[in-house]
């Protein structure tokens, strides 16, 4: 193909990116796929179907020259044509130490901060002029947290929060200029994502002891349920595809294990809200406490 269409994809090492730069390389995309490790890079394109059109990068999303560099190899690779689309996935989730909203320490705020939202502002900005040279489409891996947030989430919620709200912004003053914006909102996706974590750390003592049998029972449930259709990475993979191909994406799609109900929830009056959530707690937190005891 003299000029592929090329989609960028952050954070392709493991899990939903791995398995988006995977699937658009087979659909016929030339992806261009930031990992952090030169051994990824080895990996993803040992498993591509078309391993010329796949193009690892390394790239930490919290670095300045890095992405400078991406923005770099990027602009020569496309030349005039632009950037057909992108989509900024690579992200952090947090399940270790104090996961309250009360106890949770600033430096680890600040850096899923650094990482969700910075991050992948750093990435988008420096790739946007290509985007807008394409008239082309940014799909941002935001969460359903944005609209119904858990509690003991660790400050995951309030950084994708974060993102999506830029990611309004941008939606707005890009529109003009043909660039559509859409936020994935995925709820539970079975990846590595939790393997990452020190689960054990999150203290099962002090003001609030449920937090940590409400993240072993988050753990237990999701493992029971990682080989339903529902929660496999293919799944947003393909929402990606779609949502590239589409000249009138919808928006916010979601997608996920239990995602219609949980974004049900998060429309209903705030005290309705919390009393469906304080049910989702309790039955989450019974199931880590029956884990732990077995
Ligand atoms: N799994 C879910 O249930 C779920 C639900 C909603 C949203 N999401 C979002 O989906 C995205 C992907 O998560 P996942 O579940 O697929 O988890 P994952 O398997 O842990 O993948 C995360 C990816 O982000 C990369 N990454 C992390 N920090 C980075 C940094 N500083 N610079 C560059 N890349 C970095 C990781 O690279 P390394 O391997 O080098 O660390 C990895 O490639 C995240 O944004 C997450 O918030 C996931």
């Amino acid at each position: 193909m003299p000029n592929p269409r090329t989609i960028v994809v952050t954070g392709a090492s493991s899990g939903i990116g791995r398995d988006a730069a995977l699937h658009l390389n087979a659909a016929g995309y030339r992806v261009v796929a930031t990992v952090r490790r030169e051994e990824d890079a080895v990996a993803l394109t040992d498993e591509a179907a078309a391993p010329a059109a796949l193009i690892p990068v390394q790239c930490d999303v919290t670095s300045d020259d890095d992405v400078a560099y991406l923005a770099q190899r990027l602009g020569e690779l496309v030349g005039d044509a632009g950037l057909f689309a992108m989509f900024s996935n690579a992200g952090v989730a947090n399940m270790s130490g104090d996961v309250t909203a009360e106890g949770c320490p600033l430096p680890t705020l600040a850096r899923l901060m650094e990482v969700n939202y910075l991050g992948s502002v750093r990435v988008i900005q420096a790739l946007l002029p290509l985007l807008r040279s394409a008239k082309g489409t940014l799909v941002i891996n935001s969460a359903l947290m944005t609209r119904t947030v858990l509690p003991y989430n660790g400050g995951y919620a309030p950084s994708k929060a974060a993102l999506e709200a830029w990611a309004d912004q941008l939606r707005r003053e890009v529109r003009p200029h043909g660039v559509r914006v859409v936020c994935i909102r995925a709820a539970a996706i079975a990846t590595p994502l939790e393997a990452k974590q020190d689960a054990s750390s999150v203290p099962a003592d002090g003001p609030y002891p449920e937090q940590h049998a409400f993240i072993q029972g988050g753990l237990v449930l999701m493992r029971k349920k990682a080989l339903e259709a529902a929660l496999q990475p293919r799944r947003v993979s393909e929402l990606v595809q779609h949502t590239i191909e589409n000249p009138r994406p919808r928006l916010k799609p979601i997608v996920g294990g239990n995602a219609r109900p949980i974004w049900l929830i998060g429309g209903l009056p705030l005290r309705l809200q919390d009393a469906m959530m304080a049910r989702v707690t309790r039955r989450m937190t019974r199931a880590g406490t029956d884990a732990t005891a077995d």
